[in-house]
């Protein structure tokens, strides 16, 4: 007689049971919590209560309407950098002078869209921009709300991939030509300057590349002050870290103490757009496993999600904890490579998890929740999942698992004739 492992406990996200989410949605799935968002949203104002403030939420993270919408209903502003991104925003009920227009390759169309519906502020990223907004701003005769940014050449210490703040990045104008940039947008007649922004990077764990960029930032705008040109705000990215492992993050408290610090008597706006911080933990992407099989001594867990689902670990080595939803007796824990069914070697979702598995078994990929779905295509014809909130007991979907007919949609056969 074989005895089934018993089953002991059970993942949950808030108040619902993974496996009941399976049920519902199947896999894979990505599943956010409204409280873990809400959390997080709330503990970064929190920190900086005591000065004025606005969280941008970096909508590259994670752009799904739900998402926003609740991010929206909490009062936040967001970090956009497209003109669907601005679209999403506004579907989503978010207010149009809280939106920062971020990027490097912004288009006619995107920026004279964001003029029209009153952005609060335009992230120039180079000289050729300034004369783009300038005669756009001109052509619609509505003035293009702007802020320079600046990339103050500091090591953020991240993967290279996500690190932006170097001189080598292609992000942002050289502090040192950003004094005489300002002074000639200044004389620009459709160009209001209001700020100045900088990001130096992507899970910054280290609090000392953050306030490096804050003294270069201050000490630049208090030149510009000098010169005639005050500022409203003072805009200093994302790129807050989280725990994926075992990373330290950077401790907000002591982020905005120190912060706060250094801004003395200075009274412009903080501005902020963290992305990750908001959403990355409070997602989990559930994904069933197909099937096990072993090589010698490599075993392997052939699991639904793949790297057009999650594409994290393939990109920059990311490290994503797995875990099974239920834990059982008996059975035998095995170093598994979690690899998806797509056709690459380089398709996996994590490599040498010690796990207890079975066929069948549904398993949680923590942290899932930005650049997540977002980066997620349709690599091998697949459909992209689901994508589901949870809010105590309840659940809602988000976004419906693509069908087959939604990915042809958009294509035709070709019927020219041929010779
Ligand atoms: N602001 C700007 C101008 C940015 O370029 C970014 C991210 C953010 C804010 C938000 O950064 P966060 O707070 O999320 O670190 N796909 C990579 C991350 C790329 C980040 C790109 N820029 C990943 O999965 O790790």
């Amino acid at each position: 007689m074989t005895t089934r492992p018993q089953v002991q406990d059970e993942l949950c996200i808030e108040n619902v049971s993974a496996s009941a989410l399976a049920d519902a949605y199947g896999t894979p799935v990505f599943v956010y919590s409204a409280a873990a968002i809400t959390e997080a949203y709330e503990s970064f104002t929190r920190a900086f209560a005591g000065h004025p403030t606005q969280v941008c939420y970096a909508v590259k993270a994670n752009s799904n309407l739900g998402v926003l919408s609740l991010l929206a209903r909490l009062g936040a502003g967001f970090d956009i950098v497209s003109g669907g991104e601005l679209e999403r925003v506004l579907m989503a009920g978010g207010q149009p002078d809280r939106i920062v227009f971020s990027g490097v390759g912004k288009q006619v169309w995107e920026i004279e869209r964001a003029l029209q519906v009153g952005i609060h502020c335009f992230n120039i990223e180079s000289p050729q921009e300034i004369e783009l907004i300038q005669s756009v701003a001109a052509r619609l005769d509505r003035p293009a709300p702007v802020s320079f940014r600046v990339n103050p050449d500091v090591d953020a210490g991240t993967h290279p991939y996500i690190s932006t703040g170097l001189r080598e990045n292609k992000f942002g104008i050289a502090i040192a030509d950003a004094p005489a940039l300002y002074a000639s947008a200044a004389s620009l007649s459709h160009l209001r300057i209001i700020g100045v922004d900088c990001h130096i990077g992507s899970q910054i764990t280290q609090l000392a590349p953050f306030l490096d960029a804050a003294e270069r930032i201050l000490m630049l705008v208090d030149t510009l002050a000098a010169d005639g040109i005050n500022l409203q705000h003072i805009d200093l990215g994302g790129g807050i870290g989280v725990r994926y492992q075992n990373e330290e993050p950077v401790d907000l408290d002591a982020y905005a103490g120190a912060l706060l610090q250094l801004m003395g008597h200075r009274t412009q706006t903080l501005v902020f757009e963290p992305g990750r911080f908001i959403v990355a933990n409070a997602g989990t992407l559930l994904t069933r496993v197909l099937s096990l099989k072993s090589n010698g001594d490599k075993h392997f867990a052939i699991v639904d999600a793949g790297m057009n689902d999650l594409i994290r670990p393939a990109l920059y080595s990311a490290w994503q904890s797995i875990t099974n939803t239920v834990s059982r007796e008996g059975g035998e824990i095995r170093d598994y490579d979690i690899v998806g069914p797509i056709c690459e070697t380089g398709d996996f979702l994590g490599k040498q998890r010690a796990l207890n598995l079975a066929t069948g078994d549904l398993l949680a990929v923590a942290s899932a929740g930005a650049y997540g779905f977002t980066m997620s295509s349709n690599y091998n014809s697949r459909c992209r999942a689901a994508e589901v909130m949870v809010m105590n007991d309840q659940h809602q979907c988000v976004r419906q698992r693509e069908s087959i007919a939604d990915l042809v949609r958009l294509e035709s056969l070709f019927t020219l004739k041929t010779e």
